[in-house]
């Protein structure tokens, strides 16, 4: 034990980790001790440093290698066209080559709903429901119609994996074949105070956070499930959120556009609705696909107008994405870039007291899905409209509430529920 404590002060050392070592030195348990040392061998302290050199600075957005994303309106497509995409679409969703992902690592902080944001329950004209009820039932709609059982996957956090599987247990997966449902666990990172110290909890180990939505692609090699996927002859994924109430998860059409267009990758935007949606926005930045997140757009590019008086940067992020199995298979070796992220966050000070703060103080580090696009020529954008497919739960008031998301699922079944 004493070698494994000295050989761990040292790497903290290394790392400018000094009121870990204080902690460690002065005030924790021998026990305390061995539990934050097996904890840290499974840091990697060094990246963890690094990423914290890199917080303040910026990502820099050059403003002149910045195109308007090439993209495909659903609304303008001829009826041949439409039904030769809706026919190659249904032809890989019939033979078992389409699978679901869900993103549900998120902690659904804005919303203030305890618990995993999938267990969110709105009051719907066709009854209750609860988020994850939402999907299920999407799934089922398509596999009737198509008379498969599409495999559905679950991404998970460290923070609500027990919590997400005991609720779908308890609900029985909604009449979901619980056989076709797998759970994956996203990443987590350390959590880094403005000093460079690492956040020590309440509990004496080190703070982690979930590592972003980003996670997806390592998170599911590690489990194992990409080469499972493949074993299924699963080709193509796709990948959404957990808060649309009117993500359409099985969809033909895009399918059928992203072959024809012979991509790996495709993704639906909507119109944004004003400069100041919180939405993140394609684009193409220096020749290849990208998404700049609404928390790095800067003000001014925001409002920019093109020559018809649309936004510049206006074709909107759903999280609706659709991936070949190979761009899978190719981003799980790629090291996605980390976006900071400015949090509050308690903390032990080097004496062991807990110290609560009212202020933001710490850095979370998280790696988004669409840093992925980048690494691609080319990808499909297929417009959609935004009263059919986008009706997101966010806040607990105003725009993008429950409120609203309910209204947008009401009209929507109200006009196409027979
Ligand atoms: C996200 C998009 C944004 C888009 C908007 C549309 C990202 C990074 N941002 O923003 O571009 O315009 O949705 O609604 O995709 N999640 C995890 N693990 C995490 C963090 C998030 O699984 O560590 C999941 C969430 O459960 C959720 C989804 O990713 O399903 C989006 O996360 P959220 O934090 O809600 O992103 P937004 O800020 O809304």
């Amino acid at each position: 034990m004493k070698v494994e404590f000295n050989e761990t002060i040292e790497l903290l050392k290394a790392n400018n980790q000094n009121e870990i070592i204080n902690l460690m030195s002065n005030v924790f348990s021998e026990k305390e001790n061995e539990d934050i040392i097996e904890q840290i061998k499974s840091i990697n302290l060094e990246s963890v440093k690094k990423l914290y050199e890199n917080a303040t600075s910026i990502p820099e957005v050059q403003e002149n290698k910045i195109e308007h994303i090439p993209y495909t309106d659903l609304s303008s497509l001829t009826e041949e066209e439409f039904n030769s995409y809706k026919s190659s679409g249904e032809e890989i969703i019939k033979s078992g080559k389409y699978a679901v992902i869900t993103m549900a690592g998120g902690q659904g902080t804005r919303l203030g709903h305890k618990g995993p944001k999938g267990t969110f329950k709105i009051n719907t004209i066709n009854g209750e429901k609860y988020l994850f009820q939402v999907i299920v039932e999407s799934l089922q709609k398509a596999n009737n119609k198509y008379n498969v059982t599409i495999p559905w996957y679950v991404m998970t956090s460290e923070d609500n994996n027990d919590q997400t599987i005991s609720f779908l247990e308890e609900n029985n997966y909604f009449g979901y074949d619980k056989n076709k449902v797998k759970f994956f666990k996203q990443g987590k990172v350390p959590m880094v105070k403005t000093d460079g110290n690492i956040v020590v909890d309440k509990n004496k180990l080190i703070k982690e956070a979930s590592d972003g939505n980003g996670s997806i692609y390592k998170s599911l090699k590690r489990a194992g499930l990409l080469e499972q996927m493949k074993q299924d002859s699963i080709e193509w994924i796709f990948v959404g959120g957990v808060d649309n109430v009117l993500l359409r998860i099985v969809d033909p059409i895009l399918v059928g556009v992203t072959l024809k267009e012979g991509n790996l990758i495709s993704s639906k935007s909507v119109v944004k609705r004003n400069p100041k949606e919180k939405v993140g926005v394609f684009c193409k930045l220096n020749g290849v696909p990208k998404v700049i997140e609404y928390t790095e757009l800067p003000e001014q590019m925001a409002e920019e107008v093109d020559d018809n008086g649309q936004l510049k940067f206006g074709e909107v992020n759903i999280l609706s994405h659709l991936f070949n199995i190979k761009a899978l298979e190719k981003l799980a070796d790629i090291n996605l870039p980390y976006h900071t992220a400015f949090k509050k966050s308690g903390y032990l000070d080097a004496s062991g007291n807990f110290v609560e703060v009212t202020e933001p103080n710490s850095y979370k580090f998280e790696s988004f899905i669409f840093d992925g696009f980048s690494f691609f020529d080319n990808m499909s954008v297929l417009r959609v409209k935004r009263e059919e497919e986008f009706a997101p739960i966010k806040n607990a008031e105003g725009n993008d509430s429950p409120e609203t998301a309910t209204n947008l699922y009401n009209e929507f079944h109200k006009k196409y529920d027979k």
